[in-house]
């Protein structure tokens, strides 16, 4: 009951503050809603501290460490129950199938923050129907640059949009009962070798690009939980970071909630447990008894210091009600029609439109007799990409099935892959159950009359000295651990020699995989071809290399794996092989094409940096299909933008599906057919070329650089693209629609404002063209007076409009003080320099037809 309390007088005091705004009945409200909440909590303190003084300092130690990997142990003593956490944060995915909602980037691309908490509202209930305590979402990572293999969960570039999203998201996970927690905490913006990364961030920046996200989970939406993520900030692990969670989380920001490590990111029992984690996941391997009784016995960690991390479990447990009723809650369907409407609702709104020349969509099923869908993301189902967010959902449809459902049987659906799996460049078995396993052509003998690989095993780990056993085998493609398995101490290295007769001049393309931090080296001819590094995570390699027909050469693949075992693949083929003859012949049959690139989640997803050029083989698939037929669609299925250059031109109509969740086939359809008019907008600037992309020279560290990571600085995506010559391919905001809108009447009041707001923006927005759709209408504003430099324009607020054929709708909207401000390193504090300030409306951050200045003092 306290906890619905706490719920409903958040909401209730959220939605009323903001209708009515300048009324005094607001501030009457808000004493009478703060006066019963102080009464709430000091009635929880007390209850808290008669608890806390039952438990001993082992017991109490014993609860800021998790246990068996997904939960905070019970203390039967004080009748606190074991918590229960899962994975998000696109679906309660860590105890089995699940409903899975559009992913993270997909959401923000629907701008629709309604949107945002009934997926919310429907990850809270999927919860309470497992008996989950703790939602491991939503992730609110700024996204940099496209490689990062995390995009996909978070919510794109601009920290404004991040936050709406993110408040509204937790907002609907904690109205039904169910602790969100808001992650990675902070400046965790690749995961390229994520426990080593420094991330080098000025003040700055902090505040005003990758803070904004949390600062709103927290003071807004009052999320229960925080992550701390893998990454140092300016030099300290985050998890012993003061400055990010004492200093700003918990004395700036107010915190009351817990604050948890990331599975495996402490580091440091005592420099923790001092500088604010309350929780270390997935146990307590560094705050544990063995390290923290000595600590405090010598005074270096104090008795209070623990009390304090174990007084917020326990709060925030009693808050949310864990001690009053049973989280699991057999009423709530494990899996329902609701949700799915969700799932569809957020799958649906997430595409985005990117190109439609002479108004190829939507396809008329009337006219179309025969439709070709092709490509490696048509057929099976790629939900979401991977790591801890992959989701087992419940019969997730494929754009194939998807599509075939909704045209019924009056129209043919023909479906081809398209390409070439790995395990058909590899061989028949092994690495093909992660990767992908044949075929692989290679003999050793230069004549080509034995097939097969030397295989040479060295101890050590690594090639040195005489190996200890030598054999013959067919492939190289073999699986035989696992990815996230702790390094053996046992070590081994591997040299596999060969020779390779090509049977046509000119590329071939080799292409490896391993798992882990597994290392390796390729050479051809004695020539390093490709290396993998030891770092955590990767994805499938490939590099073409030009060889003449029939002469053999020489082929070495060196393998140096973390565990005792092999877990890797490499597979050599000729590039015009990848593509199957048979998705182009039927692509020339059909009378319109989908074809369905990207992504998936072996190649793109948690502990690794993808590739910003599509899988190999992919752009010839989409070149080979659009000679075959004009008449096509692309779609892609990415957590950001991807290399279009070897095609876009060609391309008629291109769609951004992001990862859909559990029904992103039957949205995809709804939107090609024209059911659903697409309304979803970037939540990210889209580069031309990787080079012109903003963080392009401070992403990687580059060896011998002076460069600070994060240069870049505050001049993010369309803050750096709106200050230069160099435009994106396509810029943040924009997406196409069927419909046609038309912005006019912007009125800015008062023309002459105090610094502390509030100045209203009106405006009206009309649907000018043939069919219903929506608009997302979004206010930038830009501050070419400040003392400071400043972008261009920076997104402040927006508002999604759903409008029929020749509608018009008033939109109001008010900016306050923080919408004008920025973050002075001086003073430590938001700040706004009097001048003038511009105020920019449209539909995207490079079409903003209404313009007006205002000044504020
Ligand atoms: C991820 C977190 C996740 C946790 C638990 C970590 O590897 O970074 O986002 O919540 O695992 O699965």
């Amino acid at each position: 009951m306290e906890t619905f309390v706490r719920q409903l007088t958040i909401r209730f005091r959220v939605s009323l503050a903001t209708l009515l705004i300048g009324l005094s009945a607001v501030a009457i409200l808000t004493i009478t809603i703060d006066a019963q909440q102080s009464q709430d909590s000091t009635a929880t303190d007390q209850r808290v501290d008669a608890m806390l003084a039952k438990l001993t300092l082992e017991q109490k130690i014993d609860l800021i460490g998790g246990v068996e990997g997904m939960f905070i142990q019970a203390m039967p003593e004080i009748g606190f129950p074991r918590l229960k956490m899962s994975d998000g944060p696109m679906g309660v995915r860590t105890w089995g199938t699940t409903t899975g909602y559009a992913a993270g980037i997909g959401l923000a691309a629907s701008w629709d923050t309604e949107l945002a908490r009934r997926v919310g509202v429907a990850l809270g209930q999927d919860a309470r129907a497992r008996g989950v305590n703790f939602l491991l979402g939503p992730g609110v990572n700024i996204y940099r640059a496209p490689m990062n293999g995390r995009n996909f969960e978070y919510f794109g570039e601009d920290p404004y949009l991040a936050s709406r999203i993110a408040v509204h998201y937790i907002e609907g996970v904690q109205s039904q009962g169910v602790i969100a927690t808001i992650k990675h905490y902070a400046a965790n913006n690749s995961e390229f070798d994520r426990h080593r990364i420094n991330s080098v961030v000025d003040e700055r920046t902090l505040r005003e690009i990758y803070l904004p996200a949390f600062e709103a989970g927290v003071k807004e939406a009052r999320v229960g939980a925080v992550m701390d993520s893998y990454n140092l900030l300016n030099g300290d692990h985050a998890t012993q970071n003061k400055f990010l969670n004492i200093d700003v989380l918990r004395n700036e920001w107010g915190f009351k909630g817990i604050l948890m490590s990331d599975w495996g990111a402490t580091y440091d029992a005592v420099a923790a447990a001092n500088n604010g984690l309350d929780l270390e996941m997935p146990s307590g391997r560094f705050m544990n008894q063995k390290n923290l009784l000595p600590a405090i016995q010598a005074g270096t960690v104090s008795e209070a210091t623990i009390d304090e991390k174990v007084r917020r479990i326990l709060r925030t447990a009693l808050e949310f009600n864990f001690l009053g009723r049973d989280q699991l809650d057999l009423g709530v369907p494990l899996y329902s029609q609701e949700s799915r409407q969700v799932a569809l609702q957020s799958a649906e709104e997430s595409l985005v439109l990117l190109k439609n020349e002479d108004h190829l969509l939507p396809l008329d099923p009337h006219k179309i007799r025969s439709i070709a869908i092709i490509g490696p993301d048509a057929f099976p189902a790629v939900p979401s990409a991977g790591g801890s967010a992959e989701i087992d959902s419940f019969e997730p449809v494929s754009f194939m099935t998807g599509l075939s459902d909704a045209l019924g049987t009056n129209t043919k659906v023909l479906w081809n892959r398209g390409l070439k799996d790995l395990k058909d460049v590899f061989g028949d078995s092994g690495v093909s159950a992660f990767f992908g396993g044949g075929g692989a052509k290679f003999f050793t003998d230069p004549e080509g009359q034995h097939p097969g690989l030397k295989q040479e095993e060295f101890g050590g780990g690594s090639i040195s000295g005489g190996p200890t056993q030598t054999r013959t085998v067919p492939n190289i493609n073999s699986w035989g651990g696992d990815q996230w398995a702790e390094p053996s101490r046992h070590k081994k290295a591997y040299r596999w020699t060969a020779y390779y007769i090509p049977k046509t001049s000119g590329s071939q393309r080799f292409i490896a995989a391993g798992v882990g931090r597994d290392a390796y080296k390729l050479f051809v001819d004695d020539k390093l071809v490709f290396e993998q590094e030891p770092h955590e995570g990767q994805v499938p390699q490939s590099r073409d290399v030009d060889l003449p027909a029939g002469k053999a050469v020489a082929v070495r693949f060196e393998y140096f794996p973390q565990t005792d075992k092999i877990t890797c693949g490499l597979g050599v083929i000729t590039p015009s092989d990848m593509v199957d003859p048979e998705a182009t012949k039927i692509a020339a049959q059909a009378d319109a094409v989908v074809l369905a690139v990207g992504f998936d989640p072996r190649t793109e997803g948690e502990a690794h940096d993808r590739t910003y050029s599509l899988p190999s083989g992919q752009d010839d698939l989409i070149k080979a299909v659009l000679a075959a037929n004009h008449n096509t669609t692309v779609v892609i299925t990415a957590g950001g933008s991807v290399d279009t250059s070897q095609w876009l031109n060609d391309a008629p109509a291109v769609l951004q599906a992001w990862y859909g969740g559990s029904e992103a086939g039957h949205a995809l359809a709804q939107v090609l057919l024209g059911e659903v008019n697409p309304s979803g907008k970037l939540p990210i600037s889209w580069e031309r070329r990787l080079e012109d992309n903003p963080s392009y020279n401070y992403y990687y560290e580059v060896p011998g650089s002076k460069d600070d990571p994060y240069k870049e600085g505050i001049f993010v995506g369309y803050r750096a693209y709106d200050r230069g010559d160099t435009k994106p391919l396509f810029p943040f905001g924009f997406g196409l629609s069927y419909s046609t809108f038309d912005f006019s009447h912007l009125r800015v009041n008062p023309a002459q404002a105090s610094a502390d707001g509030p100045v209203t923006v009106s405006f009206d927005v009309r649907n000018t063209g043939k069919v219903a759709g929506a608009e997302v209408c979004q206010v930038y504003i830009g501050d070419p007076s400040a003392s400071v430099p400043r972008p261009v324009k920076e997104l402040k607020d927006f508002e999604r409009v759903v409008l029929d054929t020749g509608g018009t709708q008033h939109v109001t909207i008010t900016l306050n003080r923080r919408s004008l401000a920025y973050w002075d390193v001086k003073s430590k504090d938001w700040k706004v320099d009097p001048g003038t300030f511009k105020v920019f409306v449209g539909d995207s951050s490079a079409n903003v037809p209404l313009q007006a200045d205002f000044s504020a003092k």
